[in-house]
């Protein structure tokens, strides 16, 4: 056998007529310029070589190319194009076998499938995932991969960005062939020797009309999909032009499609909604991320979970244990309130059993991981408790005194606060240290976020452990410092709080709420509030008509829940604004002297929006963020920020800072000190940078 380094990270060796070309560009065999042109002269020199009759391409490592290097986005481009490099392997006139393990993604599979047979492990998972970046493939995937699997599977996988494992792809006809797992190199060999044995042609997926032919000519295909997506792909650009660039490949030649498809390709990813989306890939995995915490600081193991409270949160929390295999015992004050907790979270599960996404006997185990007990001492010999008792704080410290008292040493003690003080919470025990906050988001089973509130005495193996338990129970964690409603729902107030200031000076709130939609995200804050319940912290002992919250309230107009809130619903559900609410707001707006006036939907978006970016960069400035980053993955995944608008803190780059500052300059001195500019926000556009 001889071997030649083509550059760093490709060789080229030669068994006999196989040639294999094996890259080697940890970690995920990104195809970086270096790569592409690695592969480009390891193929060149075995198409060259006369004594090489088939090319084997593999790869070192974990996985085969996991797609483009995203990192080059954006930047001057440099080295062998993708497509040029897609272009030559395909038209080798010498068979070429792409070997797939891990994954064969993005770039990587379209790599793939311009070779002219493709086999994999049974382990090896495959996909076009560009659209979750805010892009379509762009080098020929979307043109091959329909003449491969047919066009609804084509317009399925690409619009999801789907990972399909090996064995499926078989059956698809992405893959030719599966392979043992732990001889895929030699199996790879085997195969092109087998092909140069029976004389077989290697036939260019391109070339391919059998799948897609059918659909020549039916624009309804395309129409029908758009329709029964527009939902999910709302707001989004990119899986609009998965479908143009599939139904291209349908309609045109084979060359015209692919120009057409980069075309789309370049367009995306000079645009906002790519950006924010790779900035949004790059700040999920930056969030893990700790920097006075080293990887190696030692974790406690949690064999065993206990919640307090079985209500709505105490509930959704213990399912994420259960569902990660963990053991969870439950406590509440009286039976039938454990006994109703209990009782949803079965129902939860059979609900999720019915739609076939759980088998039923999971659902066995899962309840089978679920005990209940009426007393604290069940909790003895937990590795971690969370509390999830009602919201105020001498209830809180009672508790934590209590646990403290009765949970062995060196467990941690965690409370689901969303707006109290950790600190004072843990002074209420002997080891403030084993203190720390978590604070799920409701419905705490479905909701990515937690909040990991680290705590002033809390101990870096207590935060690096609950960093690890959330990634054990498929959480997205955000590290964020002790201050009234963390960062989520810190920001939350200042929109909250501009929201009703605008229903009284002139909006109305679904002006508002259409306003936010448009936007992006899943609802505004009166629908929200509507869904949520107007009446949580309300009291009719205290309450005293001074807002239109409190007035809907003593009309008993407390949210969907009773019919009518801010709007009204009918039996359906289906909101409709209220002339009630309209004459509420006007009446009180009129009591508090307020000349109503026309306003714009860029003052609405405007005044609810810059607030919170301002308080983001307040949170920066305290120091209770580690990065603007994290702030991002935190509206994101908490509160439906529309990912390709990358965050608040983003969006507030994508908007200019500058222009963030001098609309809240404008806006305090009309408005008054709640737009007051956060001094990390001056001194960013004094000295002309972003928030990284
Ligand atoms: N380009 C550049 N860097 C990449 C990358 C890519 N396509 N894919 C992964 N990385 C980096 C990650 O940022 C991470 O870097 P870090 O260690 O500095 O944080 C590292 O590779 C490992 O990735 P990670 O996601 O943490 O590893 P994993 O084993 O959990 O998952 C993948 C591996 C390949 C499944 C996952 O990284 C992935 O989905 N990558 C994107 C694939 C993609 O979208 N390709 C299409 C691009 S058009």
């Amino acid at each position: 056998m001889t071997t030649t380094d083509i550059n760093d990270v490709a060789k080229l060796s030669r068994l006999g007529d196989i040639a294999v070309l094996a890259l080697d560009s940890p970690p995920v065999n990104a195809l970086s310029a270096r790569l592409r042109d690695g592969i480009k002269g390891g193929i060149d020199q075995a198409l060259a070589d006369k004594d090489v009759r088939a090319i084997v391409l593999i790869c070192r490592g974990k996985t085969f190319v996991a797609g483009a290097d995203i990192t080059e986005f954006g930047k001057p481009r440099t080295g062998t194009p993708l497509p040029d490099l897609v272009d030559l392997i395909e038209n080798s006139p010498k068979a070429v076998v792409a070997a797939i393990h891990g994954t064969a993604l993005g770039g990587g599979l379209e790599l793939a499938l311009a070779c002219h047979y493709r086999v994999a492990v049974p382990s090896a998972k495959v996909g076009l995932p560009e659209v979750k970046l805010g892009l379509i493939p762009g080098s020929g995937g979307t043109q091959r991969l329909p003449r491969l699997v047919g066009v609804q599977k084509a317009l399925e996988l690409i619009t999801s960005g789907a990972q399909v494992a090996a064995p499926v792809a078989e059956g698809l006809g992405i893959v030719d062939k599966v392979v043992p797992e732990a001889s895929l190199e030699d199996a790879a060999i085997a195969f092109a020797r087998d092909l140069l044995a029976a004389g077989a042609s290697h036939p260019r997926v391109r070339d391919r009309d059998d799948k897609i032919g059918p659909a020549r000519g039916k624009p309804e295909i395309f129409a029908e999909f758009r329709k029964a997506n527009a939902r999910a792909f709302r707001g989004f650009l990119a899986p609009e032009y998965c479908i143009r660039a599939i139904e291209a490949a349908v309609e045109q030649p084979f060359d015209d499609a692919v120009k057409y498809e980069r075309s789309l390709f370049l367009e995306l990813v000079a645009g906002s909604q790519s950006a924010a989306q790779r900035h949004v890939f790059f700040a999920e995995r930056q969030a893990w991320k700790v920097p006075d915490i080293a990887d190696d600081t030692p974790t406690i193991p949690v064999a065993k979970v206990g919640i307090i409270g079985a209500g709505t949160m105490g509930g959704g929390i213990a399912m994420n244990f259960a569902n990660a295999g963990i053991p969870v015992t439950i406590v509440e004050m009286k039976q039938d309130a454990l006994d109703r907790g209990l009782g949803i979270i079965r129902r939860n599960y059979e609900a999720t059993a019915a739609k076939g996404r759980l088998k039923p006997e999971d659902v066995e185990r899962r309840m089978g991981l679920l005990s209940g007990a009426l007393d604290l001492s069940a909790l003895a010999d937990c590795d971690l408790v969370i509390e999830a008792v009602f919201e105020n704080m001498d209830i809180k410290k009672d508790v934590f005194g209590k646990l403290d008292g009765i949970v062995k040493q060196g467990a941690i003690l965690a409370t689901n606060t969303s707006y109290l003080d950790v600190d004072e919470i843990a002074a209420a025990t002997a080891r403030p240290d084993h203190v720390i906050g978590l604070h799920f988001f409701s419905p705490a089973n479905v909701m990515k976020l937690l909040e990991v509130v680290r705590g002033e005495k809390t101990a870096k193996p207590v935060v690096a452990t609950a960093m690890q338990i959330a990634r054990k129970i498929g959480k997205i964690a955000v590290l964020v410092g002790v201050c009234h409603g963390f960062v989520g729902n810190r920001m939350l107030a200042q929109r909250q709080r501009e929201a009703n200031k605008l229903i009284l000076e002139g909006a109305m709130p679904w002006d508002v709420d259409r306003v936010l939609y448009d936007f992006g995200m899943p609802m505004g804050p009166f629908a929200m509030s509507d869904l949520a319940g107007l009446d949580i912290g309300w009291s009719k002992e205290t309450t005293s008509s001074s807002t239109v919250r409190e007035i809907l309230c003593e009309m008993d107009r407390r949210g969907q829940k009773t019919g009518a809130g801010f709007y009204d619903y009918d039996e359906k559900r289906r909101a409709s604004p209220s002339p009630v609410t309209e004459k509420i707001i006007l009446d009180l707006a009129a009591r508090k002297g307020i000349t109503r006036r026309a306003i714009s939907d860029d003052e609405i978006l405007e005044r609810c929006i810059y607030p919170m970016i301002n308080e983001g960069a307040k949170i920066l400035e305290e120091g209770k963020a580690i990065r603007a980053s994290d702030i991002d993955i935190a509206w994101i995944n908490g509160y439906g920020w529309p990912v390709y608008r990358g965050g608040p803190m983003f969006y507030g780059e994508i908007v200019g800072l500058d222009k963030v500052l001098a609309r809240m300059k404008e806006f305090e001195a009309r408005l008054g000190p709640d737009f007051k500019p956060a001094a990390l926000l001056e001194k960013l556009v004094a000295e002309g940078r972003g928030f990284k």
